[in-house]
């Protein structure tokens, strides 16, 4: 993936996406078209994924088949909603290995505030994806890669349902070597740091908040 930003414009992923940004979708059809989005995101932010080949015997004879080499993937959602975009890339890559970054947004000056960190070793080791629906302001994207790289993780990649372009750049400004795959780039943002026309708040939308 050499380009920083890949947005997956596949007709199902856009369909499902409409859907859940009509304020009138229910919590549960939210989550529902959540995990949809996902495996489709999933199969889009793990092309890169390092192959080789092994020896199998299939019923008529011998062949060199594909597969995955190295060190299992780690997959880290950023708090809370986060974990929505998880649950589904996991169902599609049940090995993976998962971490969780807890950042909130401080709603004055909307810089991120760092309250848990638990990630998978050997990152160094590991392709790791961030997970996070929402690319915003970028602060918090870009504290938590801050963070991961810290730790020793340098085949990155972000993922998100919606990104805006100050927040694609301030990415890449920050990260440039970290690609990011979003399944739409919004206008903006407003005054509270919200994306427009965007979905309202993920984590509310998805966890039936408010
Ligand atoms: N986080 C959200 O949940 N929604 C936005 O629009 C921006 C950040």
């Amino acid at each position: 993936m050499t380009q920083h930003l890949t947005i997956v414009d596949h007709p199902l992923v856009q369909h499902k996406l409409t859907i859940m940004r009509d304020k009138t979708t229910s919590t549960a059809g939210f989550r529902r078209l959540l995990r949809e989005i996902s495996l489709l995101l999933a199969y889009e932010v793990t092309r890169e994924l390092e192959m080789t080949t092994t020896t199998i015997e299939t019923p008529m004879q011998t062949m060199e088949a594909p597969t995955l080499e190295g060190k299992k993937l780690a997959l880290i959602s950023i708090l809370r909603a986060g974990n929505g975009l998880m649950d589904g890339i996991l169902e599609m890559i049940p090995g993976a290995r998962v971490g969780f970054v807890g950042m909130y947004r401080d709603p004055e000056t909307l810089q991120p505030v760092q309250y848990y960190c638990k990630v998978p070793n050997e990152l160094d080791a590991r392709m790791t994806i961030v997970v996070d629906p929402m690319l915003a302001t970028g602060n918090s994207s870009v504290a938590a890669i801050d963070l991961l790289k810290k730790q020793g993780a340098r085949n990155l990649r972000f993922l998100c349902l919606l990104a805006t372009p100050e927040g694609v750049a301030r990415m890449l400004e920050a990260h440039p070597d970290v690609p990011i795959v979003t399944a739409a780039l919004d206008a903006g943002l407003d005054d509270h740091g919200y994306i427009l026309p965007g979905l309202g708040d993920a984590g509310d939308r998805m966890f039936g908040t408010k």
